[in-house]
């Protein structure tokens, strides 16, 4: 097989992980796929800014088009997040027949539908592992390895950046603001930090998991949210005296066709598990009927962690190609719609 070439939206935090899995991965690429994998082109917004790893020059742009219509590229990778221009890009790249490689949970919570069903229509694979919980493969685990469960709750810490602000907060007695500044630093907030703070990037991740865990469609307006922006040092402190240690708590339940999503900072007793989960790590709770509980655990943000799942995703949408089932892979998280177009 000719090798893979990929193109690069974004080379920040993520997209730098990215860059060196594959490099530094390459044997281990070589024998998952059977052929070398080489990053063509990568789309940045300043072409002459520092970066977090050593790339060629050559390889960046700053216009999209040169990924979107190489006929050479058939991987497009997106790890530059926002929603309106990245999501006109992977239509794009999709309308092109190219599979596509996401990060960004802000546009599979509000968009993932029409985006999965345009990569159905195009024949093309769209995965988006590293949108939820980083480097847990928690997607994969709900559509194929919990498949044949009927999943009635999920609940867990989904926000990496929150968690590091509330560990520090609560075990070093450091200061909200002082705490935020470090995770930002480490990669770990969004560009926008009060998606992190407020809430709502834990709620699109809950909206993206909890459709998954019961195939059925769920509204991101329909997720009650709060943040930890209000969260004193006192109130850690009161907690921590009674025995109690303050998370910010995804919760997905489902009774028949009624679904209830929340996002909270809540109160955990010291010996539950979750009040157990520190930094920047995630875990998920899944209970399904059949299975009863499970849970999954590990670096919910970062550069290596999350590009670990894309890459992954990477190396699934290569198999998917050398079997000729684009758009048709068993293991390609789905969103309902999605599972409707391809039975019509
Ligand atoms: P960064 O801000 O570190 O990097 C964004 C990159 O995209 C930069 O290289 C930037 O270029 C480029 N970029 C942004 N907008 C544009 C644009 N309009 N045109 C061209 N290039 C653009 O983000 P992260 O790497 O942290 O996150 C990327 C995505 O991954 C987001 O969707 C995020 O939610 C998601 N994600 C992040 C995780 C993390 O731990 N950080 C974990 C899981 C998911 P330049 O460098 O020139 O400014
Ligand atoms: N800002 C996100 C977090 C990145 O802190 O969890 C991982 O999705």
């Amino acid at each position: 097989m000719k090798s893979i070439s990929v193109g690069l939206l974004g080379l920040g935090t993520v997209g730098s992980g990215v860059v060196k899995i594959i490099e530094n991965h390459q044997n281990k690429l070589m024998h998952q796929v059977g052929c070398p994998v080489t990053i063509k082109k990568v789309l940045v917004q300043e072409i002459n800014k520092m970066r977090q790893v050593d790339i060629d020059k050559n390889l960046l742009t700053d216009n999209a088009n040169d990924i979107l219509f190489d006929k050479e590229i058939d991987v497009v990778i997106e790890v530059m997040g926002g929603v309106l221009e990245a999501k006109e890009y992977l239509l794009t790249a999709l309308r092109q027949g190219k599979n596509v490689v996401t990060a960004n949970k802000d546009l599979m919570a509000l968009h993932g539908s029409e985006l999965l069903s345009a990569a159905s229509e195009f024949g093309c694979d769209l995965f988006y592992e590293a949108s939820v919980a980083g480097g847990i493969p928690i997607l994969r685990s709900l559509v194929d390895g919990l498949a044949s469960d009927h999943i009635t709750q999920l609940m867990g810490i989904v926000n990496g950046t929150t968690n590091y602000i509330l560990t520090k907060m609560s075990n070093e007695g450091r200061s909200y603001d002082e705490v935020l500044k470090e995770a930002q630093e480490l990669g770990f907030a969004e560009a926008d930090p009060t998606s992190d703070v407020e809430g709502l990037d834990a709620a699109r991740k809950m909206t993206i998991l909890a459709t998954l865990g019961f195939s059925m469609p769920v509204n991101l307006d329909d997720v009650t949210v709060s943040g930890i922006s209000k969260i004193t040092e006192e109130d850690l402190r009161y907690g921590k005296q009674l025995g109690y240690t303050m998370k910010l708590i995804g919760f997905a339940h489902r009774e028949d066709e009624k679904v209830e999503v929340s996002v909270q900072p809540t109160f955990l007793s010291d010996n539950h598990p979750l009040a157990s989960v520190q930094n920047e790590y995630n875990a998920v709770y899944v209970y399904g009927e059949a299975v009863g509980e499970t849970m999954f655990y590990g670096p919910g943000a970062g550069s290596l962690p999350t590009a670990t799942a894309i890459v992954s995703d990477l190396v699934g949408v290569i198999k998917n190609l050398r079997l000729g089932v684009n758009g048709r892979s068993t293991v390609s998280p789905q969103f309902p719609k999605r599972l409707k177009d391809d039975s019509e």
